[in-house]
């Protein structure tokens, strides 16, 4: 007799107590499938997983922490850089010896949608193929699959639907992921999401806000906004913009922080701000990607913004009431930036006050325009600019975060560093504050404490927590 039990989400002891059975299956016999599960690249890959490992578990198999327990072995993918592909294809090398076991593999996620058939080819020991904006066929590909056949998910951008499942299987105890737009229309000349997450598609503002409230019943009382563009959010039904969709799930009752990411520059509006301003559970922290500090490289990269468009958009959280942090995301060494563009890219830095900047070096992608241009800065060069923007950006952190040294920030309280004797939290504004607590204060991880900042580094912070 097999009974699994699956709960979508977490079912929580106490509210306040984060220990909560994340999904649970109880099988009699050893019979039962098994799958084991590697997730490369962004936040929505993660939370993908999240519903992948729910509809497996709903099909009868079982999760495992190991290749060599399971019987099927996926990876979801991610393609945005050429390593991160490549990284795929190495795990699939080295553990293709196993496929004389009797297991099979599955590629899921941007490389199995940018690639196609072709991973076939690649790896011939792959059964499974497929592509985010086919899970919902996932079932009946794990009934051909097990009958010894090969299977294919592929969109052809023409989907409207949103990948919705009850079975999600919620892996982050503290924080409840909600994807409210997949895929991406903008077409970056570099980027290659348009083609593997394919057109985009928003979900009605009724089913994020129902989503919203149930996962305030099963206790998270973080929940994180997820889209390619988050902001880029139409309401298929009509009833909220973005602003308006934030401001609501930030007044469920129960909610505490709500989060989005990520944000396009291009359809970041001032109401954005004002709803962070009006409503305290959303964070004050915006990731804003600008890519490039210069208008010739942002015309080249089709980015459909100039440096002073972006600007202003900064001017508006400058001028909010809250103190927004604010985080970007930089590429070095697209095709024709001059060391004068970087220059630009550098006192943007400086000109925004960045709390954090995720760096790139352009790599080259199937499918996308940039692909026609030539990849004229050696890797050298790229890395070069890499290092002068990461030491530049260094030193801006640590004046910023130095700002706080004396204030007193709520934090969520997410582990305990036995060794140091820490506690380590992350603030509103998406930092992380490590702290002591008195001997007679014993944080809970999972919940809420206030924190008054004695020191700061450029990646996080120190306090000791106020009673
Ligand atoms: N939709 C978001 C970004 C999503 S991709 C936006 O438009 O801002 C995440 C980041 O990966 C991008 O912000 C970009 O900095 C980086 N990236 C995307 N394609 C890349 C490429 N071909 N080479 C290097 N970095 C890339
Ligand atoms: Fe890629 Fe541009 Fe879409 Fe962002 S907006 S996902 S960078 S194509
Ligand atoms: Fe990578 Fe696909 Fe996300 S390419 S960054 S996993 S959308």
């Amino acid at each position: 007799m097999r009974r699994i039990v699956l709960q979508t989400g977490a079912a929580v002891k106490g509210k306040a107590d984060a220990t909560r059975v994340i999904l649970t299956s109880y099988m009699s016999g050893d019979t039962q499938k098994t799958f084991y599960l590697e997730t490369f690249g962004c936040q929505m890959n993660v939370h993908d997983s999240e519903k992948v490992i729910g509809t497996l578990v709903q099909q009868g198999y079982r999760q495992v922490e190991t290749v060599e327990q399971a019987d099927l072995i996926l990876y979801n993918t991610c393609s945005i850089r050429d390593k991160a592909e490549q990284k795929v294809f190495h795990r699939l090398a080295d553990f293709k010896k196993l496929q004389a076991q009797g297991k099979r593999f599955g590629v899921l996620g941007c490389v199995a949608q940018q690639e196609g058939d072709k991973v076939f080819e690649r790896a011939p020991h792959v059964s499974l193929v497929c592509g985010s904006a086919s899970y919902r066929n996932l079932p009946e590909m794990l009934v051909q699959i097990e009958a010894g056949k090969r299977a294919t998910g592929l969109d052809d951008r023409q989907t409207d639907e949103c990948f919705e499942t009850e079975f999600t299987a919620r892996t982050n105890p503290y924080r409840g992921y909600i994807t409210i737009i997949e895929g991406c229309d903008k077409f970056c000349a570099y980027c290659v999401v348009p083609f593997t997450r394919g057109k985009e598609r928003s979900r009605t503002s009724e089913s994020v806000l129902a989503e919203a409230r149930q996962l305030v019943d099963l206790g998270y009382s973080e929940i994180q906004l997820l889209g390619q563009n988050v902001n880029s959010y139409k309401d298929p039904a009509g009833k909220k913009s973005f602003a308006e969709l934030l401001a609501a799930v930030g007044e469920v009752p129960g909610m505490r922080r709500v989060r989005f990411t990520t944000s396009h520059p291009r359809d970041f509006g001032r109401d954005i701000v004002e709803a962070i301003d009006a409503t305290p559970t959303l964070c004050d922290h915006v990731h804003l990607p600008v890519q490039s500090g210069s208008n010739h490289v942002l015309d080249a990269m089709q980015r459909l913004y100039t440096r002073e468009q972006y600007l202003e958009r900064i001017g508006w959280m400058k001028a909010a009431t809250r103190e927004i942090s604010i985080t970007t995301d930089v590429i070095v060494g697209f095709p024709g930036e001059t060391e004068a563009d970087f220059e630009q890219t550098l006192n943007l830095l400086e000109e925004v006050g960045y709390d954090g900047v995720f760096t790139f070096k352009y790599s080259p992608r199937p499918n996308t325009p940039a692909l026609e241009l030539e990849d004229a800065i050696s890797d050298q060069e790229k890395a070069r600019r890499l290092e002068v923007l990461m030491s530049r950006q260094r030193e801006i952190q640590i004046n910023q975060n130095k700002k706080h040294i004396g204030k007193t920030s709520e934090v969520m309280v997410e582990g305990h560093n036995q060794a140091r004797g820490q506690w380590i939290g992350r603030t509103s504004q998406n930092k992380t504050l490590n702290f002591t607590a008195p001997d007679d204060a014993t944080p809970k991880v999972g919940t809420y404490a206030d924190v008054t900042i004695l020191s700061t580094f450029p990646n996080s912070l120190l306090g000791q927590m106020v009673i």
